[in-house]
């Protein structure tokens, strides 16, 4: 098992370029099941996750080649309608087949996902929506099993935003008959993308990155070629380094428009942000000042940003409050916080975090994805070595993060143990 040791106390420069956006690239990869033929997308990172949605749309039957950053997958030969336990236990996005498979196949059996280390995480809202769409949907021996004629179009309210829940409900209603209506839909740059993609494979969507998306059901769809965005927290995770590290770093091949909540709370800190088309430059100063940041459905500030964001309260001057309002047990990496020296009481959903003077290099374990991001950002400003356990969670999400830190400066490496 890989570990990342950083040894703290030094300054960022320079120029890193980031790559695909992971929570992007998965469904538009998945919503390769709803066409016949080659679609080709460019720009895919190179993630554990990906690997792990390639080799279930390989278990459906799809024929799917990587090359480098480039991703093709072909569905011609799709030929089972079910994804087994084993293949969507290992990443929760592996359900957002189900909406694809009942559409093109008219059933569909998919493990169901179970909680994750951040909350029970329930797919209630994506079983609702394709019933709302005519689906017959039972639940047997830990499995999802949705059956239907041909899907009908209908008026969809979610009660809860969720991201893969929109995209799930979006790609099933592309080929349903008749107009579907999405309300209090998800938002997130990720939903407009994979919109985009569908729409250029011949759907009708409208409205897409507003709370209400139309879908105009069409017979079939065509393959496309398609380039990932680039990924927002990623950016984000780059940013906050720069912040808290006093550095100068630009982020290019960025698009600021998608982070303008994170860049906003940095500026309050005391960063200075120049934004161009497709680049940020972050520099950060010697002293952080203290903000409070609650998270929210996208344009609010994400989730994805939160644990990241904390690291640099921990050396704020004064006290930052921090609120997770979307999983509720999202500071899984505080404890580990605490472990380096860290000031962080948790009550109910929010965190109080007092400013320290320094953290300390510490062994750490991560739990999850943006929490092995936090550890590492951690690292960066903290005394000594901090070594950060259990990264296969940051390989399902950042493509070589710590050679991206090595290239800016930072004293950082991999190790085998
Ligand atoms: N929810 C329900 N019922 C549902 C679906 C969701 O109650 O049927 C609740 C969830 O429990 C949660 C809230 O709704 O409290 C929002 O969850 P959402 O469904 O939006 O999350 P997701 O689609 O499972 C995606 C990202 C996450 C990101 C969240 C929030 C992908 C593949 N994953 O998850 O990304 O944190 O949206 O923005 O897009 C990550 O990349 O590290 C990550 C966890």
């Amino acid at each position: 098992m890989d570990k990342i040791l950083v040894r703290g106390g030094r300054k960022l420069a320079g120029e890193v370029q980031v790559g695909g956006a992971k929570n992007a690239a998965l469904p538009i990869l998945v919503a390769s099941l709803l066409c016949d033929g080659p679609n080709t997308f460019t720009n895919v990172p190179n993630l554990r996750d990906i690997r792990s949605t390639i080799d279930l749309l390989r278990h459906l039957g799809a024929n799917c080649t990587i090359e480098g950053n480039t991703t093709c997958v072909d569905a011609s030969g799709l030929n089972t309608h079910e994804a087994p336990y084993d293949l969507v236990r290992k990443m929760r996005a592996s359900i957002l087949v189900l909406g694809p498979l009942v559409a093109r196949l008219k059933k569909a059996r998919v493990s169901l996902p179970g909680g994750c280390a951040i909350g029970a995480r329930p797919i209630n809202l994506h079983l609702k929506g394709l019933e709302c769409l005519g689906a017959r949907i039972e639940l047997a021996h830990g499995y999802v099993e949705a059956s239907c004629d041909r899907l009908k179009g209908a008026d969809i309210y979610f009660d809860v935003v969720t991201v893969t829940g929109t995209e799930n409900i979006m790609m099933a209603a592309a080929l349903a008959e008749g107009v579907t209506i999405l309300r209090n839909a998800a938002r997130e740059p990720e939903i407009t993308a994979l919109a985009d993609v569908l729409n250029r494979m011949g759907a009708k969507i409208e409205g897409a990155g507003t709370s209400e998306v139309t879908i105009d059901g069409v017979e079939q769809l065509s393959p496309v070629n398609a380039a990932i965005i680039p990924d927002r927290i990623e950016t984000g995770t780059f940013m906050a380094a720069a912040a808290l590290t006093g550095s100068d770093v630009t982020i290019s091949g960025a698009q600021p428009e998608h982070v303008k909540a994170v860049i906003d709370q940095l500026r309050r800190t005391g960063a200075l942000i120049d934004v161009a088309e497709d680049r940020i430059r972050v520099r950060g100063g010697d002293r952080i000042e203290s903000v409070d940041v609650k998270t929210l459905p996208y344009p609010g500030f994400p989730t994805d940003m939160q644990a990241q964001f904390m690291v640099l309260m921990t050396v704020a001057q004064g006290a930052s409050l921090i609120s997770e309002t979307i999983f509720e047990n999202r500071f899984i990496h505080v404890s580990e916080l605490e472990r380096m020296g860290a000031d962080i009481t948790i009550s109910g959903n929010t965190a109080l975090v007092k400013g320290v003077k320094t953290l300390s290099g510490a062994p750490v374990m991560a739990t999850d994805l943006r929490a092995s991001a936090c550890l590492i950002l951690a690292g960066l400003v903290a005394d000594n070595t901090t070594e950060v356990n259990r990264v296969y969670h940051l390989d399902r999400g950042y493509e070589a993060l710590e050679k991206k830190f090595e290239a800016l400066g930072a004293a950082i490496w991999r190790e085998n143990s």
